[in-house]
Parts: C-alpha cells; structure tokens; sequence
C-alpha cells in the first residue's frame, strides 16, 4: 500500500531539511528526486517545484511557485503533452514514493490521521486513477520509443535490399557468366 501525503505532509520535503529526502508531486504521483538535489534542493533552480504538486508548472514550462499547483483547466493539448513527456521522464529516473491527495480533499484534511485512508476505500480522487492508468504509461513509452513504425519500415526496406544486393554479388561471383554479344558470334 502506498502512502497518501497531505499538501502539509509533502511540503516536508522540500529539500530545506538536508538530512531528508526530496519530494516532488507529479498528477498526484510522488517521486524521490533526492539524486537530483542540485536541481530541486535549496538553491537549485527546480526548487519551487520541492515537496509542491508542480504538474502545472511543468505543463506550462514555468519555474515560478505560484504556477506549483495541480490544475491543468486551461492547459493547451501541446502542454498536456509537454507534461506527459516530464512524467515519461520521471517514471524512469526517479523512484515512486506514494501519492499526493488532491488539496483541500477529504484525503488531503485526514491522510495524516491513522486510519483515516482506510476508512476510504476507492475514494481515491482523479488523480490517482491518472496516476495508475498503465495504458496511458504505455502510450507514452511508445512515443518515446526511436522504433517508431517509420524507422521499423526504413529498417526492413534497407534490410531488403541488402540481401538483393548479396544475392546479385554471389550469383556474379560464382560463374553464371551473362551471355554477351560476341559470345555469340
Ligand atoms: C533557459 C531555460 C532553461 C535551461 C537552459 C534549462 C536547462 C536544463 C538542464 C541543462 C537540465 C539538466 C538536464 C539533465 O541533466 O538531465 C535541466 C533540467 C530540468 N529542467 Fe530545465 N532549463 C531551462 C528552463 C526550464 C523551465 C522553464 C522549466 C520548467 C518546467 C524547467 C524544468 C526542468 C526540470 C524539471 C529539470 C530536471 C529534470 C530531472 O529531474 O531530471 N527547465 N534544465
């Protein structure tokens, strides 16, 4: 069972406490992004995004902690898209530590209480149906992917005519003489 953080819980992690980890909240997935200190700790240039959900900064390409927030309304699909790539990224770079609960949710007040998550099952909120939808991750694995169905076909056809080429050579080389002009005479 993962462990739903708290809007107050995440912000823990926040990189300002060298001795814990650092937590970043991406659609409601928690990363451990601790192995890149230098760009989410105290100083680096990513740390506003530190124990903050930061989808809508990194949908809309902005560093500012205003923009750390989860809501994606008025994202355009191209940002969608641009968000889906820093998650593809994520998933695997970094370590999955739990979940965020959406703010100001009912798991956002009682995730900290003991129990309180338990006592919900399956209310879990729309980002945490996001977050598992493996199909999604798939998808976006495979447009990642250099085997694009282009590059596969180029791939056959240049294996294709390779193979033509050796054959004509090894039928040159092993006799078979044309029949020439003059052999005729
Ligand atoms: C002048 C503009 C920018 C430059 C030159 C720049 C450059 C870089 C470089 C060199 C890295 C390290 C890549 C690596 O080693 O994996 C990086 C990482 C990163 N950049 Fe930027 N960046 C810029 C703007 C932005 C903006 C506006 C965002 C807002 C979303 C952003 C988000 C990130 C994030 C989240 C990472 C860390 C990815 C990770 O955890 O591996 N960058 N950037």
């Amino acid at each position: 069972m993962s462990h739903t953080f708290t809007v107050e819980e995440l912000l823990a992690y926040d990189g300002s406490d060298a001795s814990k980890p650092v937590y970043i909240a991406v659609k409601g997935v928690v990363y451990d992004v601790s192995a890149s200190r230098e760009f989410y700790g105290k100083g680096g240039p990513y740390e506003a995004f530190a124990g903050r959900e930061c989808s809508r900064a990194l949908a809309i390409m902005k560093v500012d902690a205003a923009e750390c927030n989860g809501n994606l309304d008025d994202c355009t699909e191209k940002q969608l898209k641009t968000l889906d790539d820093w998650i593809a990224k994520f998933n695997t770079k970094y370590a999955v530590v739990g979940k965020a609960a959406e703010p100001g949710s009912a798991q956002d007040a009682g995730g900290a209480k003991p129990g309180a998550a338990a006592a919900k099952p399956g209310s879990s909120g729309k980002w945490q149906d996001e977050a598992v939808d493996m199909e999604e991750i798939k998808r976006t694995m495979m447009r990642l992917s250099p085997f694009t169905p282009g590059l596969l076909a180029t791939l056959a056809i240049v294996g294709l005519l390779t193979a033509l080429a050796a054959y004509v050579l090894y039928i040159d080389m092993t006799g078979q003489q044309p029949l020439e002009p003059h052999t005729e005479l």
